[in-house]
């Protein structure tokens, strides 16, 4: 039951898609050609909030509760009827696996009863395709930076489904990172934009934090630089028995300034190491301003061209699902047996033909 190329000829191709790996629940119907029909993204933030973190079995209840009245909204909004839907894509890993059975078991029971085929999703694939969705988008091979709360992975793309992991990170994602750091500086979840958003009003070079393994290879380390920060806030704290404003917009200013040095960095060697003249960033930490202001700025300096989603398209989202729905469309399954796996090398994925 492919959706293969021959069969579509003359025909409009309306694909659900459908995101549910973590904390974030994402609808939305994509259509080549005519682009996004609707969409609706709904997250759970203030759920985990009081946690300090997620909590897996609370994110897979909160799916189920939000998930089909989403599907409902988003055809209704589309103008689309159930039966208008030619495909469902879901994300089937990686992620927490209650979450994803819950989006998986929609699709697949979506996909049974309307007859049409259901498409698995590497949730990372659909991140590094997500840059494809702007106008100008860019065209492989390039150099993909995938920087997640779950990933920190430099990925040389040949072609769709072409990929070689040739940085990764050794201990806690970037993404991981700044929410731990986040929750030393007493800020809500997800710590990531609200680190941002402190580090705004304080001074980048108050604090000289490592940029661990900064001379070496491809790979990442950010438990180091987490450490450094614990060490700089206990030793403030004993000096003057509390933390000031000024000093956790400092300490978060300096954090970032040495977070995104490191990820910049790496990617500069990794373009010259690949010889690739394009960078493609996504994952939620690719919304960090700081991020993208020096990432163009340097790889402009060296000819290369950087793409990024629009920033919305950056964290978690149904719209990346459904794109990679249609980039995937040749392994559409005709029995839709669910699959949920919580660990999905990127690298084991076969190419596009
Ligand atoms: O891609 P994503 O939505 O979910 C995963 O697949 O993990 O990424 C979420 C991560 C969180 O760790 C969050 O703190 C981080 O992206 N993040 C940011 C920013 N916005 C989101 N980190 C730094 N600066 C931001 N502006
Ligand atoms: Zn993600």
């Amino acid at each position: 039951m492919a959706l293969c190329k021959e069969s579509l000829e003359g025909f409009t191709v309306k694909i659900l898609g459908i995101e549910t790996s973590c904390d974030e629940t994402g609808v939305a119907v994509y259509e080549p050609g005519a682009g996004v029909l609707a969409e609706a993204l709904f997250s759970q933030v203030a759920l985990h909030d009081r946690f300090g973190g997620i909590v897996p079995e609370l994110a897979s209840r909160d799916h189920i509760a939000k998930l089909t009245p989403m599907v409902r909204d988003v055809l209704a909004s589309a103008g689309l009827e159930l039966a208008d839907l030619d495909a469902v894509a879901y994300t089937a890993g990686p992620g927490l696996v209650g979450a994803l059975m819950v989006g998986g078991s929609l699709a697949s029971g979506l996909a049974l009863g309307l007859g049409i085929p259901v498409i698995p999703i590497h949730h990372m694939e659909a991140h590094l395709l997500s840059p494809m969705l702007v106008d100008d988008p860019p065209v492989l091979p390039f150099l993909a930076l995938l920087v997640s709360g779950g990933h920190t992975l430099l990925v040389e793309a040949r072609g769709v489904g072409e990929y070689r992991i040739i940085g990764e990170t050794l201990d806690d994602a970037a993404g991981e990172a700044f929410d731990k750091v986040a929750r030393l500086l007493s800020l809500p979840y997800p710590g990531g934009p609200a680190l941002a958003e402190l580090a705004q009003g304080g001074d980048p070079n108050a604090f000289d934090f490592p940029r661990p393994m900064r001379h070496k290879g491809l790979d990442f380390s950010f438990s180091g630089l987490k450490t450094a920060v614990r060490l700089v806030l206990e030793e403030v704290q004993s000096l003057d028995g509390r933390l000031t404003d000024a000093v956790r917009r400092d300490v978060a200013a300096s954090f970032q300034a040495a977070a995104v040095d490191s990820l910049v960095e790496k990617c500069l060697r990794a373009l010259e190491v690949t010889g690739l003249g394009r960078l493609v960033v996504a994952g939620g930490v690719g919304a960090n301003r700081r991020l993208r202001t020096q990432l163009k700025a340097t790889c402009a300096d060296s000819g290369v061209r950087v793409y990024y989603p629009s920033v919305e398209l950056c964290t978690d989202n149904g719209v990346m699902i459904a794109f990679a729905g249609w980039w995937r469309r040749e392994e559409a399954l005709s029995s839709p047996a669910i699959i949920a796996r919580p660990r999905w090398p990127l690298s084991e994925l076969a190419p596009v033909r």
